[in-house]
């Protein structure tokens, strides 16, 4: 998506080869027409694919995931993450997901009232790294006994092993930016 990466290339601050700061439109001041654009690119590709809801994860995937739930016309609902274990395990799904880019353990969760084996879902969300969110919450949908259509991502490390996770499982990754290399001379993208 080209409007996307002009605006990774004009406002991305590399902090190092591995970490891209986006927080200008992404992950703290969100951009809205830029999400508008996110959303019609994201229903655009997955429309066909009878979308029940989205899933996303808090908090930076929610204002991509509201765009593309609104453009195909279905609710979505929010992945909460935990510090700890809520052993509400009649109304609740968890699991637990490592992030390596912060080096901090979570539990994700959700409730079991907004996932039904009739739904087909759409993950969303804004960056893949090594893929462990995206994982657990395909792990939470599993449980539910959801159909999972496919995984919307907005910033695609694809440096990192995210992407080959997620197609392992058989899962359709589709990225709008795929930054293929982070360095001081600037940020380089995959076709
Ligand atoms: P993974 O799910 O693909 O394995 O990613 P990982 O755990 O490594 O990433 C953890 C958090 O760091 C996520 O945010 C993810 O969006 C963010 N992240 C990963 N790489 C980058 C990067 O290069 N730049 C930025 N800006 N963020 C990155 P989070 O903890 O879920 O935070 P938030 O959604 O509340 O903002």
């Amino acid at each position: 998506m080209d409007l996307l990466k002009e605006k990774i290339k004009k406002d991305g601050i590399v902090i190092n080869e591995h970490v891209l700061k986006v927080d200008n439109f992404l992950n703290h001041q969100v951009d809205t027409k830029l999400m508008d654009s996110i959303g019609e690119e994201f229903a655009n590709y997955f429309k066909d694919k009878n979308i029940t809801k989205v899933v996303t994860i808090e908090s930076s995937g929610i204002a991509p995931a509201y765009s593309v739930a609104s453009k195909l016309n279905v609710p979505f609902v929010i992945f909460k993450k935990q510090s700890s274990a809520i052993l509400d395990t009649e109304t609740t799904i968890q699991t637990p997901v490592h992030s390596f880019t912060k080096n901090t353990d979570y539990i994700l969760m959700a409730s079991k009232k907004y996932l039904s084996e009739n739904d087909n879902i759409l993950i969303i969300d804004d960056f893949l790294a090594n893929g462990q969110a995206a994982m657990g919450a395909y792990r939470i949908l599993k449980e539910a006994g959801s159909s999972v259509a496919g995984v919307g991502i907005v910033i695609e490390k694809s440096f990192q092993d995210g992407r080959k996770k997620l197609e392992d499982l058989g899962l359709d990754v589709y990225s709008l930016a795929r930054v293929s290399k982070i360095s001081s001379n600037g940020i380089e993208f995959l076709d």
